[in-house]
């Protein structure tokens, strides 16, 4: 009881409105829609475990419904015959009005998957600036590119696709709802967006804020509430999207992708990862495993790029993990919204039994618990709090090989360049590697040599609008994020050619 009180007294009167419905509904068509069947969801506060809204279970036919709505507002609602910079004048009013509620959309984010506030601030942050980045390059974009042939006039004219559908997951629910949505939207397509029915709220809050200002025509965007293996099942199998965006665990990418490749329909995944940091003896110690402390514990290590395996180069390796270990155990782990919380909880019991499961198949398997994690008290709060773990030992266990995303990193030496690079890549997963090095030469060479699709500099999870973010391997494929191709790939090329 004590909790709810807490809680209810730090959020603003707008985020309580929003959460006292009784009932959050799908958003179709400009209509909030409930499910044929009546059926509904729980969504719980993973700080308290208390639950916090009830929303509508979407099946098949509901969502069936819901892309016929989004193809009929490609061909009928004007988006995506509108000129482009009244289009981006559109996407700067929803990033203004994002921005207007930025405090909100954050008390949201933050109460909804357990992300600390000061992170759902930045999250909340990003989606305006992708918002801004795409309306902005939108403009820029080269609609009718003239070919010099022989004999021939011809030309590339690109327009829009149609519907896109979106399933993203709950680690990063508003963040990646905006890179799926801005270019899309962008572009002139309609969207459908299934958010994870652990994390449905943000995106839900979106389409009020659309709504309430009448930003966007009727169906232009859609988000159909539900399970993954109902509502995202049924927006993978329908025929009528022509592109798909699937974010999520690769055990779900391959049914996606498999669903899409049935109806041959391009699609783009964003899958997990097992990043390496590769760590060189000429750092500043203090420094570098600060840096790599602060990676694995933010958002509790529920993110995709993380660097879940630090390689050490020998020399080092003793004095490293002592710095780590110092680091890690001064962690505050806590409630989400509490000022000095540094590390929040899992987003889901399921999620902490999976990351317990793996530090106990880890030591299983002859790994060292060089820093015991666990599960974590917090006093007052009943929520999925663990305490952030390092492991060490053979890179074939268990725990070095299989992506566990939770606060746990994975500790083993190396000798040389080669070593380092050559354990680096020795993963089926290729999503965000990073080199630590004083040496800048050297850091370079490295980070090219990652067969991955991103390689940083002294640093990790580094992702910046205008750079390409994307995975190889079983971290995805199809494309990535927040660059010039994203917004490329939610354009469809038409080759006119005329012979003279
Ligand atoms: P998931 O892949 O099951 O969920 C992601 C999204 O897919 C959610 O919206 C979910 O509703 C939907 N989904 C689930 N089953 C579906 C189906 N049959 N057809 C279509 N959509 C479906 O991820 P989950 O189970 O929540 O997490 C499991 C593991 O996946 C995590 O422990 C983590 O290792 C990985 N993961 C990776 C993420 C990333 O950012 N790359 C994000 C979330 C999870
Ligand atoms: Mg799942």
């Amino acid at each position: 009881m004590s909790t709810t009180i807490q809680r209810q007294a730090s959020l603003s009167k707008d985020v309580q409105r929003f959460l006292d419905a009784p009932l959050h509904r799908a958003y179709v068509g400009g209509r909030w829609v409930e499910a044929a069947d009546g059926a509904t969801f729980e969504v719980r506060d993973p700080g308290s475990s208390d639950k916090i809204a009830t929303v509508t279970s979407l099946k098949e036919a509901d969502v069936n419904k819901a892309v016929d709505v989004a193809v009929e507002a490609f061909h009928r609602s004007g988006w995506s015959k509108m000129p482009v910079n009244e289009r981006a004048a559109v996407l700067h009013r929803i990033a203004d009005t994002v921005e207007a509620k930025l405090s909100q959309f954050a008390q949201i984010e933050s109460l909804d998957c357990g992300k600390i506030y000061a992170q759902a601030v930045a999250d909340v942050q990003n989606v305006i600036d992708t918002f801004r980045y795409f309306a902005d390059l939108a403009q820029t974009v080269n609609y009718r590119s003239v070919i010099a042939v022989k004999h021939h006039e011809a030309w590339v004219a690109r327009h829009p696709w149609g519907a896109c559908g979106f399933i993203i997951p709950w680690n990063f629910p508003f963040l990646l709802a905006g890179w799926g949505l801005a270019p899309a939207l962008a572009a002139g397509n309609t969207c459908v967006l299934k958010p994870a029915e652990d994390t449905p709220l943000s995106a839900l809050y979106l389409c009020h804020v659309i709504h309430e200002q009448g930003l966007l025509p009727a169906g232009v965007l859609n988000v159909v509430t539900g399970l993954g293996e109902t509502a995202g099942a049924a927006v993978s199998r329908n025929p009528k999207f022509k592109r798909m965006s699937f974010t999520g665990s690769p055990e779900i990418g391959r049914l996606v992708a498999e669903a899409c490749g049935r109806n041959l329909i391009p699609v783009k995944c964003e899958l997990g990862g097992k990043g390496a940091a590769v760590v060189f003896n000429d750092v500043d110690i203090a420094e570098a495993s600060k840096k790599l402390v602060q990676a694995i514990t933010f958002h509790a290590g529920q993110v995709c790029c993380d660097a879940t395996r630090w390689l050490i180069q020998k020399d080092i390796y003793g004095e490293f993990v002592d710095a780590c270990v110092s680091q890690m155990s001064a962690v505050q782990v806590g409630y989400p919204m509490d000022e000095e919380t540094q590390m929040g909880p899992l987003v889901s019991e399921k999620q902490r039994s999976r990351v317990l499961s793996y530090l106990k198949k880890g030591v299983a398997g002859g790994a060292d618990l060089v820093l015991e994690g666990g599960v974590a008290e917090v006093p007052g709060r009943n929520g999925y709090y663990v305490k952030p773990a390092l492991m060490a030992g053979s890179l074939d266990n268990v725990a070095a090989r299989e992506e566990i995303f939770g606060p746990v990193a994975y500790l083993a030496p190396f000798t040389n360049e080669d070593e380092g690079i050559r354990l680096a890549n020795d993963t089926d997963y290729g999503l965000g590697n990073s080199v630590w090095s004083s040496d800048l030469a050297r850091c370079s060479r490295v980070a090219e040599a990652f067969e991955s699709g991103n390689g940083w500099i002294n640093a990790h999870n580094v992702v910046v609008h205008g750079v390409p973010y994307g995975g190889i391997g079983k971290s995805g494929m199809g494309g990535g994020v927040v660059s010039p191709e994203t917004l490329n790939d939610y354009l469809r090329p038409i080759s006119v050619v005329r012979p003279l």
